[in-house]
């Protein structure tokens, strides 16, 4: 086992607090922009290993993190089963919009022939990154996948979506079930290429009609991770079910996930108390807490976030993306609290 604060603390050892960010590879460090310059097609960024290595140690030149996440997105699966996915500067991502019980997509393909690139930076970055710094591979999960692909862009309601689920929902449940196979495959490759930890992104969670959230985001995710055991992958996975209020409890019971990641909404008093005890948890400081300058609010912010986790297996880390405005005097006091506090208890 890596010699790290976060392998532990996901391998059941009680540890000092480890830290990192989500999305602290991306814009809120203004030296992104001049690595992001030397390929302006972002899929085309993602694929070249040069730049996914250089994104992935740019947040370890600046903090003092204990895991780095490889730099990728999370539509270069949908992108690699040939959906025309672009991302459109200050629009986000976009991609022709699935028509319900289209049935090319769901033909057997391997998407991992595809993310090569991706495969050798991992390979690369495991081999250079010393033993205490883990490294994250990832993946969108089944449901936000397809969300994307039937919606063709982001949305505040997913309407398309949720109205196919009801309308073709057999052709809905063979495309999450085609869905599981590709995002099983995306992370067996990362982990067997160096990834040390998973993580399974399920963004727009929160768009899933109640009544199917045990069948989209638990059991689809419970398959994946079934498929991973078998194939004997056991790096950790971690589960990030954005949003998705008092759903989580049943989440951390049945999704056989090994962490659960909370968001910023999440009261951690009310989680500690009635999610899953067995599995560890991520999260979950508001990352909009590190957009003010000087933000009096932040240490005591942190400071009990540290407090109420003390007992559990916790690693801090912000409860969504860090945004573009972030800044980086926060990002470094925080871990700061986080390395002081973990030496006086
Ligand atoms: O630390 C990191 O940034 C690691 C790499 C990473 C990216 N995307 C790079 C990226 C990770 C882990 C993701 C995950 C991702 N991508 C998610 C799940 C997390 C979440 O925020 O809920 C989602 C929903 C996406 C889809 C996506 N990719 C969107 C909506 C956008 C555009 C808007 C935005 O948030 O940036 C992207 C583009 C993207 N992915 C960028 C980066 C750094 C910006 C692209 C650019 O540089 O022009």
């Amino acid at each position: 086992m890596l010699d790290n604060l976060i392998s532990k603390t996901l391998n059941n050892e009680k540890s000092n607090t480890p830290v990192w960010f989500l999305r602290q590879a991306g814009r809120h460090i203004p030296e992104y922009f001049e690595i992001r310059k030397e390929e302006t097609n972002f899929i085309n960024f993602c694929l070249n290993e040069d730049l996914i290595i250089k994104s992935t140690y740019l947040p370890l030149k600046y903090y003092d993190l204990d895991a780095a996440i490889v730099f990728s997105d999370i539509l270069m699966i949908p992108w690699a089963m040939k959906r025309n996915v672009k991302f459109t500067k200050n629009f986000g991502p976009t991609m022709d919009p699935m028509i319900p019980n289209e049935t090319k997509i769901l033909e057997n393909i391997s998407i991992n022939s595809k993310l090569e690139p991706l495969k050798n930076s991992i390979s690369y970055l495991r081999k250079k990154l010393p033993n205490s710094i883990a490294l994250i591979g990832f993946a969108g999960a089944p449901w936000t996948l397809a969300c994307y692909m039937i919606e063709g862009k982001g949305s505040k309601d997913f309407i398309e979506t949720r109205k196919a689920l009801w309308s073709s929902h057999n052709w809905f449940m063979k495309l999450i079930d085609t869905l599981i196979v590709h995002v099983a495959d995306k992370l067996e490759m990362q982990a067997k290429a160096g990834a040390d930890i998973l993580m399974l992104f399920d963004s727009w969670s929160h768009m899933i009609p109640n009544n199917f959230f045990y069948e989209y985001a638990i059991k689809s995710t419970a398959k994946i991770i079934d498929i991973l055991r078998s194939r004997n992958i056991f790096a950790p996975v971690i589960g990030f079910p954005f949003k998705a209020g008092a759903s989580i409890i049943r989440y951390s019971f049945e999704s056989k996930v090994d962490c659960i990641a909370l968001d910023w909404s999440v009261d951690l008093p009310w989680a500690i108390m009635n999610i899953n005890k067995d599995i560890a948890i991520q999260g979950n400081l508001d990352p909009a807490s590190l957009i003010p300058s000087r933000n009096k609010y932040l240490r005591e912010n942190v400071l009990t976030i540290l407090d109420i986790m003390k007992d559990r297996r916790f690693i801090f880390n912000v409860g969504h993306g860090l945004t573009p405005d972030c800044k980086i005097e926060n990002v470094k006091e925080v871990i700061s609290i986080i390395r002081n506090y973990n030496r006086n208890i």
